[in-house]
């Protein structure tokens, strides 16, 4: 892609893409971009106004006056938000709107790893690399919870697994961009996979694509 590297992280909540995006940056000396956070902070500004999140057109105001610094915003990562988000990032709308922001992104040099839902699919279908990043739902469930409980938030097992099934149903079930797997993309299974462990399968790949030298030692 004209110099720049792109590599797209895709997969379902808590399957461990944000973890893998950051270490294949730091490794390969790309810019890591949470196309998440674009999201939660859409939700969040959403939210802040009262507007109506089922209101694509409104939502989608918010999303176009999006700058990078709301990426900073404190408590993007609550559960309300990222439930939040997953409803403003079903709208048509939202999504165009933030498409150009992530572009630019991933083709500022020397490119970017950027991890979502459709960035192999729909925001970087062209991408150097794809990798496809799941896990099954009850351990990603209790990676969750573990993470929630270490933050010292009190949070209960059974609602943490019922509010990341229905997040996957939302993302997986709607129209615009659904959460899926590009056809060539390289699914990493993290059930049984550390993060070290997931890092040199993906590292493995990227050499094996890029050339030994893509990857720092
Ligand atoms: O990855 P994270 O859980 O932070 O994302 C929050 C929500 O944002 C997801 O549940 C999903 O609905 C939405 N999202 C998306 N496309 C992306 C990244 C996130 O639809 N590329």
């Amino acid at each position: 892609m004209d110099g720049v590297i792109v590599i797209a992280v895709d997969g379902p909540v808590a399957a461990g893409k944000g973890t893998l995006a950051r270490e294949l940056a730091a490794r390969t000396g790309l810019r890591h971009l949470d196309s998440g956070m674009i999201y939660r902070a859409v939700a969040a500004l959403v939210l802040e106004a009262g507007d109506d999140s089922g209101d694509g057109r409104a939502c989608r105001r918010r999303a176009e006056r999006l700058v990078v610094a709301d990426l900073e915003r404190p408590g993007l990562r609550d559960q309300k938000i990222g439930s939040m988000a997953s409803r403003v990032a079903a709208h048509r709308d939202v999504r165009e709107a933030l498409v150009g922001f992530q572009r630019r992104f991933g083709r500022t040099p020397p490119g970017a790893v950027i991890d979502g839902r459709d960035i192999g699919t729909v925001v970087f279908p062209d991408a150097d690399v794809k990798f496809f990043v799941t896990a099954h739902v009850r351990a990603r469930a209790a990676r969750r919870h573990r993470e929630l409980v270490s933050m010292g938030e009190t949070a209960d097992f059974g609602n943490v697994l019922q509010e990341l099934s229905e997040r996957d149903r939302r993302d997986s079930e709607r129209a615009w961009a659904p959460l899926r797997k590009a056809d060539d993309a390289v699914v990493i299974d993290t059930t049984k996979l550390d993060a070290a462990a997931a890092a040199e399968k993906a590292l493995d790949i990227v050499r094996h694509r890029l050339g030994a030298a893509s990857v720092l030692s």
